[in-house]
């Protein structure tokens, strides 16, 4: 690793500068964030490897270009590792990201005008999922579902209601704000009836899933999309599930037809990320990741704060603020934490009637400080923290929690080799 970081130094000295400045930057907050993680130091020794040199188009034993055995190697064990993790019969590692994955299954299965029936963005969904200015909004008749407005979970009546009227090909099931339990069976029900097929995107909960820590879509789903970075804490990409029976397709659709040459540095470290999501002290984690969910939802309703649904029975929260301070908006109380160290996303609620760029909620998530060690007792500090933060503003206090957050954090370090092996390159070079 030193010798990277002296290259790294030598040539650019801005750019190490600016790394060693985020990494003490991640060291040094409370990263809330519910779609981030810290991968391992082995996910990212991967990641820095001259396989980001090889071309290699086309999949193991099949490809455009020489040179391939060891690339080979590496991308059948992130196969093989996928479909063991999540007990898949067929898994393509290529999709450079969520956003591609789900392009890819729907090259594979739709046609442009085709009706897909998804979940809204403002009630939990992801704008891939056919936003009216994506390309899968321009391309396809977009139906959209939400939640219930009295329990705000998934409405099922409205789901099969929409998918009864307008007989979309294919439902999609699969949150970024969603702090439930997604019942894919129920999905496939509805699916089944009108002759859909049926798409779970699971880029947030898969660490959950592959450790049993959130039910498996995978006897229901007909294609299982998911992002390698967030709780399964991986390199940046994603893969996708399917059955024996779309494999073709969905290889077809991500090569040639939706992406180039794979990113074949990337696809080693998903090998890796897959390898230690299948051991014990990784799917230990991921219930740790859930039960630390849960108590900073009971310590943040004890401070006053609404939360959508109720509460959380995943990694994530979403607290509604409106209750608790009818003038402040997710972007403010997202900045005002910040200031105090703790970082977290602005994010809408159902049913918001602010813009999201505003927002009246707050989405916070476990994953991080989880994978630092933390557990109940630190998730009600923070709660007690996110509290004081948003009941007293003042700099000075915003100041004072600073401090609290750095005490707490320095307990449970994260890259410290990194950042120590980084400040000898550092110093080494301004003597
Ligand atoms: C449910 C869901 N799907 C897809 C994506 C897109 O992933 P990416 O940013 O890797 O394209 C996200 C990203 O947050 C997501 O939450």
């Amino acid at each position: 690793m030193l010798n990277w970081m002296e290259g790294l130094y030598e040539t650019d000295p801005e750019v190490f500068d600016a790394i060693l400045k985020d990494i003490e930057r991640q060291f040094n907050c409370l990263n809330l964030i519910a779609s981030e993680n810290y991968a391992s130091p082995a996910v990212l020794a991967a990641l820095a490897n001259p396989m980001q040199n090889k071309y290699a188009e086309g999949y193991p034993g099949r490809r455009y270009y020489g040179g391939c055995e060891f690339v080979d190697a590496v991308e059948r064990l992130a196969i093989e590792r996928a479909k063991a993790a999540f007990q898949a019969e067929h898994a393509n590692v290529q999709p450079h990201a969520g956003v591609q994955a789900n392009l890819a299954v729907y090259s594979a299965c739709l046609q442009p005008g085709d009706t897909i029936l998804s979940p809204a963005l403002a009630h939990g969904g992801h704008m891939s999922h056919g936003a009216p200015f994506t390309i899968a909004g321009k391309l396809f008749k977009v139906i959209q579902y939400g939640v219930n407005p009295q329990t705000e979970t998934l409405d099922f009546d409205q789901i099969a209601s929409l998918a009864r009227e307008h007989r979309p090909k294919l439902i999609i099931c699969g949150y970024s704000s969603y702090p439930r339990t997604v019942p894919f069976d129920q999905f496939r029900q509805i699916a089944d009836e009108v002759g859909a097929l049926l798409m779970a995107d699971i880029a947030h909960i898969a660490g959950l899933v592959v450790a049993h820590a959130h039910p498996s879509p995978i006897p229901y789903a007909h294609f299982v999309t998911t992002t390698t970075h967030k709780t399964l804490r991986g390199p940046r990409g994603a893969l996708i599930l399917c059955s024996s029976e779309w494999a073709q397709a969905i290889d077809r659709a991500v090569f040639p037809g939706s992406q180039g040459g794979p990113f074949m540095h990337s696809i080693a470290a998903k090998a890796v990320c897959l390898k230690e999501a299948m051991t014990e002290v990784f799917q230990r984690d991921q219930f740790q990741t859930v039960a630390n969910a849960r108590a900073l939802a009971d310590e943040l309703a004890r401070q006053g704060f609404r939360l959508v649904s109720g509460g959380t029975d995943n990694h994530l929260l979403l607290v509604d603020l409106r209750s608790f301070d009818p003038k402040l908006t997710g972007k403010e109380a997202e900045r005002l934490l910040e200031q105090a160290g703790i970082i977290v996303n602005k994010n809408a609620i159902p049913f918001d009637e602010r813009p999201p760029a505003q927002a009246s909620g707050l989405r916070i998530g476990t994953p991080s400080v989880t994978t630092r060690g933390m557990r109940e007792d630190e998730m009600r500090m923070i709660g007690r923290l996110i509290g004081a933060v948003l009941k007293d503003p003042d700099p000075s206090n915003l100041q004072r929690i600073r401090g609290q957050v750095v005490e707490m954090v320095q307990q449970f370090p994260v890259y410290a080799d990194l950042l120590e092996a980084m400040r000898t390159v550092q110093a080494g070079y301004q003597v």
